[in-house]
């Protein structure tokens, strides 16, 4: 199937490694430039590298952080300048801080504020300032990388949950703002997906991520493919009816009917 992304711009942010990295190239696999966005400028370089390797799409690396308006703010200045506007935006954040916690230790601000900054608070930046560019086009797609914890929320996650319920509240204003434009806005919810770079450094011992794995009725983590394909079927023509929307990627282990 031919998704209709061939020569379309996206910026992908925090895409350095892990899942923005996973969906740049599974987007770039689809025949889309992309922009990749995170503070570190080797792995940004490298990932950009191999994606017009592996694609032969123009990637474009630009350092910065998501939280500092100046930063942002160079970023858009890039792609007007390289591509003359934008068509998909993913926002893919930063981690919760680590470790986590009971909701009830959960009493050092400092902590409140950084899930606030990386999940919350940068999103609103990107997309305060990238809007427009998107709009401008008459077609395009955002999508936000959530959590399953926004329908059901998981135990020692609620510095995630109430920072990520907060970007499925502001998407779907957005949503609802910005249809008549031509431009779709979703979120994508994972849980249990497999984060291989991250293995000596999870917040799961051996014997929890093995637990974790009954969680689903599939009895396995989910793979990184599995949540990008998903990601760039949103980015699609062909799911252009669908906004306001958060899509489960958890391997059904939020139980609900809905
Ligand atoms: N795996 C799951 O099942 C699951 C479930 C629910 C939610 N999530 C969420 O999915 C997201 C991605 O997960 P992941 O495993 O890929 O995370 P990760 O490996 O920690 O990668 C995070 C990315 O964010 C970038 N970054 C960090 N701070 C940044 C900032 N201030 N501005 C711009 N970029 C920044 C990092 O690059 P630099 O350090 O170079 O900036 C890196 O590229 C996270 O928010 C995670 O909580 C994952």
């Amino acid at each position: 199937m031919d998704l209709g992304i061939k020569g379309k711009t996206a910026l992908v942010t925090a895409s350095s490694g892990g899942m923005g990295r996973n969906i740049a190239h599974s987007l770039a696999a689809e025949g889309a430039n992309v922009v990749l966005f995170a503070r570190s400028e080797d792995k940004l370089k490298a990932v950009a590298g191999e994606i017009t390797q592996q694609h032969g799409v123009r990637a474009v690396a630009k350092v910065g952080d998501m939280r500092v308006g100046n930063d942002v703010t160079a970023l858009i200045e890039l792609m007007k300048a390289e591509f003359g506007g934008l068509d998909i935006l993913v926002l893919n954040t930063p981690r919760p801080p680590n470790p986590i916690r009971e909701t009830t230790e959960e009493v050092d601000m400092a902590r409140w504020d950084e899930a606030y900054q990386n999940q919350l608070a940068g999103v609103v930046q990107v997309v305060s300032q990238a809007m427009p560019l998107i709009t401008a086009r008459g077609w395009g797609r955002v999508i936000a990388i959530t959590s399953a914890s926004v329908k059901a929320p998981m135990a020692h996650h609620s510095l995630s949950t109430v920072f990520r319920a907060g970007v499925t509240a502001y998407m779907k204003h957005l949503a609802n703002e910005v249809g008549a434009s031509g431009v779709t806005v979703n979120c994508v919810a994972p849980a249990l997906i497999e984060t291989p770079h991250r293995a000596g450094s999870a917040a799961y011992s051996p014997a929890q991520a093995e637990a974790r794995k009954k969680l689903t009725p599939l009895g396995r983590m989910g793979t990184q493919s599995e949540l990008a394909g998903v990601v760039t079927f949103l980015a699609s023509v062909q799911a252009g009816f669908i906004t306001g929307a958060t899509i489960p990627v958890e391997g059904g282990m939020v139980g609900s009917l809905f």
